[in-house]
């Protein structure tokens, strides 16, 4: 008895800090390769969600609350199944209050603070964009979690329902049938651009994703990365260090890594869907 008590207690302390945490590590620290976050210099601006619906976390996200819009998701590819799409959109209460709920909530006030609301997008001619879609959830319950204002950026009406959808499509349906013996991971993110929508909602200049299909030496066996401007461009496609370097460069990070550091450099390859 006396020997559990501390793991009782330390999970106790645990699962009390909930959704808003300090750090993604041991709290939701499964969504990435090798449970390596990246590493990027800590600014208060920056929270981490572990995103929580009916007492599940189904992904992780990096929310940037000087911009009102996520800096990225990262979450696992499970099956690619047709998910249902809910019509509500949540929003992370504990990012403006510190003693709400650990779930993802419906909007009960008209006043965001540090975080965007549906108000922001009205009228705005921006689509709420995903960053963990629809289209790569799992289960019907991952899928409504994916709708939280956390999770999505303003985004290009004509690009989220054309050429972005067009990628998260085949990013889904190739790790569908190439990736099946390996844990599959993403990672989606936005970088912030000038323009602002609503209550000072920074539209994103980029989106971008990429993919690591995890053997079981922890390397990524098959990677790649994909950005395009947040306009119905084609969406550009180069492995992950070479995304990973233009993403530092767009940031202003000395460097951005998730996973370059795990990849096979030994065979070229090029993946054509
Ligand atoms: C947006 O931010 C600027 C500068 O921080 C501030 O002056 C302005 O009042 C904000 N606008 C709205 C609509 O909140
Ligand atoms: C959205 O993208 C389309 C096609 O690339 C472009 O014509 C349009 O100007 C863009 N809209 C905005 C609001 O940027
Ligand atoms: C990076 O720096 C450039 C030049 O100072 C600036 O225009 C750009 O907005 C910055 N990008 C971000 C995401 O802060
Ligand atoms: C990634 O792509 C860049 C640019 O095409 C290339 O120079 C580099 O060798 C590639 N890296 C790997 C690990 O394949």
């Amino acid at each position: 008895m006396t020997f559990f008590l501390p793991v009782v207690v330390l999970w106790l302390l645990s699962g009390a800090s909930a959704k808003v945490v300090t750090t993604f590590e041991n709290q939701c620290d499964e969504f990435f390769v090798n449970k390596k976050t990246p590493i990027i210099i800590p600014t208060p601006a920056f929270q981490n969600i572990c995103q929580m619906l009916n007492g599940v976390v189904y992904y992780a996200t990096l929310y940037d609350t000087s911009n009102k819009i996520p800096l990225y998701s990262a979450y696992k590819f499970e099956v690619l199944i047709k998910c249902e799409r809910p019509n509500a959109w949540y929003i992370e209460p504990q990012l403006d209050d510190n003693n709400a709920g650990a779930d993802m909530a419906l909007q009960c006030t008209k006043d965001g603070g540090k975080q965007a609301l549906n108000d922001d997008y009205v009228n705005s001619h921006y689509d709420k964009g995903h960053l963990a879609p629809v289209y790569q959830a799992s289960s019907n319950q991952c899928a409504k979690a994916t709708f939280t204002l956390t999770n999505a950026a303003p985004q290009n009406k004509s690009f989220n329902r054309g050429q972005w959808r067009v990628t998260e499509k085949n990013i889904a349906n190739y790790l569908n049938n190439n990736c099946k013996p390996y844990t599959k991971y993403i990672v989606t993110g936005v970088v912030p651009g000038k323009k602002k929508i609503g209550k000072n909602v920074t539209v994103p200049s980029h989106f971008w994703t990429e993919y690591c299909c995890l053997d079981n030496n922890n390397k990524c066996q098959f990677s790649q990365g994909y950005i395009g401007v947040n306009k119905n461009d084609p969406v550009q496609q180069m492995n992950v260090s070479a995304l990973e370097k233009l993403l530092a460069n767009l940031y202003n990070f000395t460097s951005f890594q998730l996973f370059a550091s795990s990849t096979k450099p030994t065979r070229k390859r090029k993946i054509r869907f």
